[in-house]
């Protein structure tokens, strides 16, 4: 597995991670003997840069890759996780905290459940409007002293708080939404980041499993997944948005490759400071994505690809209106 780097601080990846979330958490009933299955191929490929957070479940995710940290030498890995909210007893939501106390207390829970004494790559999942991130990222810092993080970033902020967070601790990468149905990060956060040599994680980089073409109507999707409120996966925008798909799959056709693969390979193209973590609690679907890191379409191909994007409009929002106000948009 090639490797990519994060940052300017000297972390390394592997040049496709993977996306733990759906393991435990929003997307359908969860089989832990498959998911351990997918983990243990993961190491086996060389995907060592696993994504976490202590929200997945809540709790649930960390503790599954807790299992396996305890078979895999550490150094193997590369584990990111994330902090934003607190919690009530029963694993509830009871709003955003960035605290430098809450910060402190999410390392210990996040080291305990994963049973390692440090994370490589430790996010704020959400910006806390009520703490200012100089703040957050000095506690954040304080932890890099402490040896109980190795690198930090932050997810879906804008470009005004990547420079004061960078500003106070120099971040390694920045999380956000990016596929071929969500570019929102390309004009004004990618060239932020490049300035700044901090590296970027495309989360949902298969549109959350869209754009690998198996899900055509939301009765695709069990009644417990979350994807059924998402507007995007509304069946009046889902049909709409399935031209996307049509696009797509005609590239995948022509070149023996699958829709998955051409859309992981697009993000993979787009610098070698992005790094997609697509997710899947799937062992043939771990083998099928892993093979977008040596597909190679020519420029023609590409280009045509881009023409036909430019004549598309995705119909929904990436996100509910009560997950969107949780997303930093500052500049
Ligand atoms: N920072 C944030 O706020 C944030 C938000 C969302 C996600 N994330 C991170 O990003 C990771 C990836 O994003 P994601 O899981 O939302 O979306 P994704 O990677 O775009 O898509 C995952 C979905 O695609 C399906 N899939 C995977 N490979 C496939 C293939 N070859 N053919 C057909 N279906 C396939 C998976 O199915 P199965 O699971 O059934 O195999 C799963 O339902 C997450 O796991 C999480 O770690 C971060």
């Amino acid at each position: 597995m090639r490797k990519r780097r994060l940052g300017c601080q000297g972390l390394e990846v592997s040049a496709m991670g993977l996306g733990c979330m759906g393991m435990t958490f929003a997307y359908g009933h969860q089989d832990d003997a498959a998911s351990i299955s997918v983990l243990r191929r993961a190491v086996e490929l060389g995907i060592n840069f696993w994504d976490t957070a202590e929200m997945y479940g809540p709790f649930s995710n960390e503790q599954l890759l807790g299992r396996l940290l305890k078979e895999v030498p550490r150094q193997r890995l590369v584990i990111a996780t994330k902090f934003a909210w607190r919690f009530g007893p029963h694993g509830e939501q009871i709003g955003l905290d960035s605290s430098p106390a809450q910060v402190r207390r999410s390392i210990d829970g996040s080291l305990k459940r994963l049973g390692t004494d440090y994370i490589d790559l430790y996010y704020q999942h959400r910006l806390d409007p009520s703490v200012p991130i100089e703040e957050t990222v000095g506690a954040l810092s304080e932890l890099v002293r402490q040896g109980k993080v190795r690198y930090i970033g932050l997810s879906e902020v804008g470009p005004g708080i990547v420079r004061r967070a960078h500003a106070v601790h120099p971040l390694s990468a920045v999380q956000s939404e990016y596929s071929l149905w969500e570019r929102g990060v390309e004009e004004k956060l990618f060239p932020v980041l490049r300035e700044l040599n901090i590296g970027f994680v495309a989360y949902s980089p298969m549109g959350r499993g869209f754009l690998a073409g198996k899900i055509r109507s939301p009765d695709d999707l069990e009644a417990c997944d979350w994807r059924r409120k998402n507007p995007r996966f509304l069946a009046e925008n889902l049909s709409h948005n399935f031209r996307l798909v049509s696009i797509v799959n005609e590239i995948a056709c022509a070149h023996e490759a699958t829709p998955a693969q051409v859309a992981l390979a697009w993000i993979l193209r787009r610098g070698s400071d992005v790094v997609p973590i697509p997710g899947t609690k799937h062992l043939r679907f771990l083998e099928e994505n892993v093979q977008a890191v040596g597909l190679k379409l020519s420029d023609d191909v590409w280009a045509s690809l881009d023409r036909s994007l430019s004549c598309f409009k995705v119909a929904g929002e990436r996100y509910q209106e009560d997950a969107l106000r949780f997303i930093d948009t500052s500049d």
